[in-house]
């Protein structure tokens, strides 16, 4: 699929800025943006991608004005990719309202609203592909985490509606679930955490505070192997040669392992609780239940 036109979020670390030199090394053309785009990426522009500032955060109308002045430059955009995002971590109860709402303000309304401003020239066009950057957290569950784990998993679900209504106009959706990758997101400039004040707690933050430390050096994923997964699947090559551009893409084998084991609990779940979700359409209580019911 040669010649298309990418329009990349948050392009100055990690997979963002790996996805800027997979794309331009394939020939295709990039928008790679960024807060503080002239600052942090040169290397990018170097590189030959087109660069322009954005803040995910920003209004709708903010957002449709960027869309509009990205689509001067190559009069077209062919994929979205969604890739801005940002760690908060803390117990939930610790979190707060206000840094949860931040981070879905990010992680979630700037994947959303930024497709709303890409949508209607995908549907004029009839098509176009929008990538969205989840977590194999999602599917595990993990103490800490919690209000970033919430924020991917509204994306996750929201985009499973998206695909539903946007496939009439000819238009894709890839949710790429991640595992590990050593990127900044657990850099002590990305990631953020708030004021620690439940002394019930102090012992989980140092926890995860050392978990931290540890992914930040040590995580298994390579960005640069990862983005090029995500280009294979967009282009139907290498990896994904022939392949239609597939609903989920799973990076890693933490995100494999994760994915693999809810899958299994749900089933073992279903399977157990059959009888039980089936009586609610009569109400009879099922034979294999009645023991239960007596006692
Ligand atoms: N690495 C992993 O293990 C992993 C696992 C699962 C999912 N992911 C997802 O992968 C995506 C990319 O993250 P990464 O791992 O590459 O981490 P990263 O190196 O920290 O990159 C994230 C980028 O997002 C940008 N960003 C944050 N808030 C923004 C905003 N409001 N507007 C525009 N840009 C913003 C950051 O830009 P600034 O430099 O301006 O802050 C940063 O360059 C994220 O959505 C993340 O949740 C990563």
């Amino acid at each position: 699929m040669p010649g298309l036109v990418w329009f990349i979020t948050g392009c100055a670390t990690g997979f963002g800025e790996k996805l800027v030199h997979d794309v331009l090394g394939r020939g295709d053309k990039v928008i790679a943006t960024a807060r503080n785009a002239s600052a942090r990426l040169q290397t990018q522009k170097e590189a030959g991608a087109a660069i322009l500032e954005l803040d995910v955060t920003g209004t709708q109308k903010t957002l449709d004005d960027v869309v509009n002045q990205a689509l001067k430059i190559y009069g077209k955009i062919d994929v979205l990719v969604n890739n801005a995002g940002y760690l908060e971590a803390g117990f939930l109860e610790e979190v707060g309202e206000e840094r949860m709402r931040n981070v879905f303000s990010t992680n979630f309304f700037g994947a959303i609203n930024l497709s709303r401003a890409v949508l209607p020239h995908f549907r004029e066009r009839k098509t176009g592909t929008l990538i969205f950057m989840s977590s194999y957290t999602v599917w595990e569950g993990q103490p800490t985490p919690g209000a970033y784990v919430a924020s991917k998993g509204a994306l996750e679900s929201a985009v499973l509606c998206l695909e539903k209504e946007v496939a009439p106009f000819g238009i894709k959706t890839c949710t790429v679930i991640s595992g590990l990758f050593r990127t900044e997101i657990f850099g002590p400039r990305n990631m953020k955490y708030g004021a620690r004040e439940i002394p019930a707690y102090a012992e989980g933050n140092k926890w995860s505070d050392s978990l931290v430390t540890q992914m930040y050096e040590h995580s298994p994923g390579d960005p640069a192997a990862g983005a090029a997964r995500i280009v294979d699947a967009v282009k139907s090559e290498g990896t994904a040669k022939g392949k239609e551009v597939p609903s989920f893409l799973i990076l890693g084998q933490e995100a494999l392992d994760a994915i693999r084991a809810r899958c299994k609990a749900m089933l073992k779940i279903c399977d157990e609780g059959e009888s039980v979700a089936q009586s609610t359409a009569t109400g009879a209580i099922p034979a294999d239940q009645a023991e239960t019911k007596s006692e």
